[in-house]
């Protein structure tokens, strides 16, 4: 598939998404959520990409939203439709089983807001901004952010962005936890990409049971994650990464993986 609304590329084993619609500051249509459905489940089944970062073309914006142009024609129906749709398409990137980076250049705003939280990890630039606007266009948030936000700083602090629909700067968004770290815009994506092959240098067995086994908290009580993660150990242990890690260490040299 050819896309219109993002760009996709492939640099040393990262899957470089940028959403590319600079003059609607990358809000997101229906297109742009299908290409974007579509580019997740090809880095799916492609074994050349490790760790997946997405950004927003331009310096102004990440992801301003659900095109609201679009929002406006929604009637009953259709908004179940198109919350389904986005809820199908970020649970997708949230249960990959390779991390996915979101490099926040810019506004997040709404359905950008709850694409970064769909993310694994977050890294904003300085000028980014956080927000869940919708209730001031008369809407609640229909792409996970009720759910997703309070589950990533806390309830009062998503109820605060949710009912009042206003902004947090990327230094806030550091401090109650939204983003894990925040860089001048210009060091933004290098900074990123520095993240991503730091976890493209380890095992990549590793990396995708350790993601599986910290995502399983999600629908998992204590007792049931402890088992979990026992299986996944358990598992990890038979692998030549396994081996290769720990002979590395005792012979005092750098582990050389070959993600088997
Ligand atoms: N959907 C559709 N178009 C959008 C958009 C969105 N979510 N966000 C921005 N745009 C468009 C604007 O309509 C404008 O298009 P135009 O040049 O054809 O008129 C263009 O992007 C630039 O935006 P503009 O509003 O002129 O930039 P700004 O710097 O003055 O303000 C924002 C930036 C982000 C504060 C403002 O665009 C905004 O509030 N956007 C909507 C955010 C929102 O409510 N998102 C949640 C949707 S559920």
């Amino acid at each position: 598939m050819s896309y219109k609304n993002i760009l996709f590329e492939i640099k040393n084993h990262v899957g470089l998404i940028t959403v590319n619609r600079p003059d609607k500051l990358n809000a997101l249509n229906g297109e742009t959520i299908n290409e974007l459905e579509d580019v997740f489940s090809s880095i799916k089944n492609n074994p050349e990409v490790f760790v997946v970062v997405i950004t927003g073309s331009g310096e102004k914006a990440f992801v301003a939203g659900a095109d609201i142009a679009e929002l406006n024609k929604l009637d009953v129906l259709s908004a179940k439709e198109f919350s389904e749709k986005g809820n199908r398409v970020y649970r997708m990137i949230e249960t990959l089983d390779k991390p996915v980076i979101a490099a926040v250049n810019g506004f997040a705003l709404g359905g950008g807001c709850e694409l970064a939280l769909a993310c694994h990890i977050r890294i904003a630039s300085d000028n980014a901004k956080f927000g869940q606007p919708e209730v001031n266009l008369g809407i609640i948030p229909g792409y996970g952010g009720t759910q997703r936000l309070a589950r990533v700083v806390n309830s009062a602090r998503a109820l605060e962005m949710i009912l009042t629909g206003d902004m947090v700067s990327a230094e806030e968004a550091y401090r109650i936890g939204l983003v894990n770290k925040v860089y001048p815009q210009s060091e933004l994506l290098n900074s990123t990409f520095d993240l991503a092959n730091k976890i493209i240098s380890k095992g990549q067995q590793a990396i995708r049971l350790a993601l599986k086994a910290v995502k399983a908290t999600d629908n998992m009580s204590l007792v049931e994650g402890l088992n979990y993660e026992a299986s996944l150990f358990a598992l990890v242990c038979g692998t030549e990464d396994f081996k290769e890690g720990t002979v590395a260490f005792l012979e005092k040299r750098k582990p050389q993986f070959k993600n088997r």
